[in-house]
Parts: structure tokens; sequence; C-alpha cells
């Protein structure tokens, strides 16, 4: 359980929040890169309680700006782009993505006035297909290459707006143990119900090999931030998902399989999932032109949230918290440790941030920065036949957190007791 006070500072990221500001040390993907060229110059963005106009001029340069023209505040969501930046549809002012007003075409000529114009304006960089926006302060960190944002290969994203809090999005990541319950019993069931009744089965097929029972869950704190790793039914400790296990980006980005699954705090009941998907290059594939980006909806056609697929499902468990999980009347038991280490570490950053320094998994050096590449459970990395790639004899250390759910109890990490 959380105080109410705990609990809003974890999940409130407007402007001038503790975690809004820590979430500003950080990239966040906006929208697809396929998303914006000359037939749709602009795009309507919230990010972390802001309203936003992202647009891509006539040169191809991408601005992310306050919404309202500084002139008699149009919405810049109706601008033409031109060459040097977006003109106002009202009276053709042109801004540009550095927040400045670079053309007045009706004020006398030789005036000076527009230098004195400025708007809030925020860097973007375009990485893998996606458009990535920085709103902290200045110098903006390296936007990560996390690996398969820069591997060769094919890539698709999708989007799905959901009508909640960031934090009970990324929790789930912490919560290994809902696989079997959420997917395997309550997705079956689901799954089943869609089916004629001779052609049901006891479990969701999808899941069943991973829905076994859990007996131990292990979370080992990293700098980039936490490691799973998990034994379920049959499984010993030189199984990958325990060996190997794989990671939780701090603060909000989810690495499995072919994945990075990126939980955008929209505002305080609003977060963006956003899925981001890859392939290996085929021996003599071409490169992937324009990157598919798909906008889907969180609900079916009756209205209630869909849960016909494994995302659909946690996106389902997500959102029925409510717009914000009520944590001040929780009761989190063993198989919650995850959850409990991920909170202490967000509380850790905050103090960080809040003290004048850098929260983890901020990047500047750009050599440790080509590509950074994650260990994954039964992933086959480029250029390999088998699993494991680069971390395939790794063993892990004691993990900072173990829970052991036959019976022996949970230990809380050392590093704050
Ligand atoms: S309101 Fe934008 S140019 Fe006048
Ligand atoms: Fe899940």
């Amino acid at each position: 359980m959380l105080t109410q006070e705990q609990n809003d500072r974890l999940t409130q990221v407007g402007p001038g929040t503790p975690m809004g500001e820590l979430m500003r040390r950080y990239w966040h993907p906006i929208a697809g890169s396929s998303q914006l060229d000359a037939e749709n110059p602009t795009k309507a963005v919230r990010l972390l309680g802001e309203d936003l106009v992202l647009y891509r001029d006539a040169s191809g340069t991408l601005g992310l700006l306050e919404p309202s023209c500084p002139h008699r505040k149009a919405s810049l969501l109706y601008g033409i782009p031109e060459p040097n930046g977006i003109r106002c549809c009202y009276h053709g002012w042109i801004m540009n993505e550095t927040g400045r007003c670079v053309d007045q075409p009706s004020e006398p000529e030789g005036s000076r006035f527009k230098d004195k114009v400025r708007i809030k304006a925020y860097p973007v960089q375009e990485l893998g297909g996606l458009i990535f926006a920085y709103m902290g302060p200045e110098p903006a960190p390296l936007l990560p290459r996390y690996d398969i944002l820069v591997w060769p290969g094919t890539r698709n994203a999708t989007s799905v707006a959901l009508p909640c809090n960031w934090l009970q999005c990324h929790e789930n990541s912490l919560d290994p143990v809902h696989f079997q319950w959420l997917h395997r019993y309550w997705g079956g069931w689901v799954m089943n119900r869609k089916r004629p009744p001779e052609e049901r089965d006891e479990f969701n097929r999808a899941t069943a090999a991973r829905g076994a029972e859990h007996r131990r869950i292990g979370f080992e704190l990293t700098d980039y931030g936490i490691i799973k790793r998990r034994l379920v039914g049959e499984e010993t400790e030189d199984d990958e998902y325990w060996r190997i296990g794989h990671p939780i980006l701090f603060p909000n980005i989810l690495r499995v399989v072919n994945t990075l699954q990126f939980r955008v705090p929209v505002d305080d009941t609003h977060t963006i999932h956003l899925v981001y998907q890859h392939q290996h290059a085929e021996p003599g594939q071409t490169a992937q032109e324009t990157v598919p980006f798909e906008e889907r909806s969180v609900y079916d056609d009756d209205g209630r949230f869909r849960a016909d697929y494994v995302l659909g499902q946690d996106q389902t468990a997500w959102a029925i918290q409510g717009p914000v999980t009520d944590r001040t009347t929780e009761r989190l038991g063993v198989s919650d440790v995850g959850i409990i280490m991920y909170r202490r570490l967000l509380e850790e950053q905050l103090q960080i941030v809040e003290d004048g320094g850098e929260p983890m998994n901020v990047h500047r050096d750009p050599a440790k920065n080509e590509c950074i590449v994650f260990p994954v459970e039964h992933y086959v990395y480029p250029g390999e036949t088998e699993t494991g790639g680069p971390f395939k004899d790794s063993r892990p250390r004691e993990p900072d957190v173990v829970a052991e759910l036959s019976g022996e109890g949970a230990r809380l990490p050392a590093w704050k007791a």
C-alpha cells in the first residue's frame, strides 16, 4: 500500500511534478516517421501533460511546437509546410523547429518584430522509423540506439491509446505471475468463447507453454534497468528464462522477444502503448523503405476492451484498474516483489533528479551508443542460428530480489531494505 501522496508522486506526470521532471530526462516515441509526410504534414501530440503540434516542413525537417501560433493563437495543426518551417493558416507567419518566427508577411518591410517572437519548441529525432521527442533540460542526452531500432531488418509499429496512467501499464512488466492467469486462464476463456463449443480447448494455445505455474521469480538491478527471471513448470536454472531473462529498461520500456514496448505517459490518466517489432534481415534483402505505423483502438465493436490477443489482454488488465490505480488500498503479496523493487527504484531516481543529478539509463557517450544490445531469453541474435547470442553462456549473479513461490518466501533488496 502507498499513501495518496506516494501514489501521486509516482503517477502524476504533468509539468513541474517530480515524475514529470524525471520522465523529461528521457526521449519518448511520439509518432511513426511514416505518419508525417507531404500529405499529412502535422499531427497533434500530447506528452507529459502538454499539448503539442508535430510537423514535417517542406524540406523534411521535423519540429515539435506548442500548438498555438504566437500571433492570434490559431492552431499550427492547420499549418502549411514551407521549406523553412510551418506557416500558420490565419495570417501566414512561419515558425521554425527552434520555435523562432522566421516570416511575418504582413508586417512592414524591414520590421524586426519577428526576431522578438518565440514559442516553445522541443527537439525531435528519428530512429528506426519512429519519431522521438525530448522535453527535458539542455543539453539533450543521446537518443539511445537500442538494438532492434538499429539492426538491419524489417520493422513495424502499432500504438494504442489507453485511458489510464502509465505506471499501471509498466508495473505489469515487473509482474511475471500474471502470465499464467491473465493470458493462459482468462485469455483462454475469452478466446474459447469466440469458438464453437466443439473447437474449444482447455487453455489458450498461444500462451500455454509459458502459462505453467511460476516456482521462482527473480529481479536483478542493472545500469539500464531491471532484468526479470522466472522458473516455471519443470524448468531448471539452466533454462534461458532463468539464466538470461529479459530487461525492463528504465523508466518505461519493456524489451522482450523481438519487441520494444514503450509505455508513453500522455498525461496522468492516458498512456500510449507503442509496440515496435523487428524481424532480422534475410540474406540479400533490400532495406525497408518505410516502417509501417498503425494506430489501433483499445476497444472492440461492443465498446469493451479488446482481449482476443495477448497484448490486448495486458492492456485490458491495465485499463480496468481505473484511470489511476488506487494504491492506497491495494494489498501486495510475495509474488509482487518485482513491483515493490521497481517502485523503490523509481523513488531513488526521483530523489536523484530532485538533488540535481542525472538519473539512470541516460546516454551521453557516442561510443557506447552505437548499438545497445540486451539479453533476451530464447532469442536468436543477428547472424546466429542458435538462441542466446552474446549472452548464451551467461550465468546470473544472485538476483537482488527473489521470491520462492513454492514456499520459502521473498527477500527484499539489500540496496534499500
Ligand atoms: S494567428 Fe497565426 S499568423 Fe495570425
Ligand atoms: Fe502480459
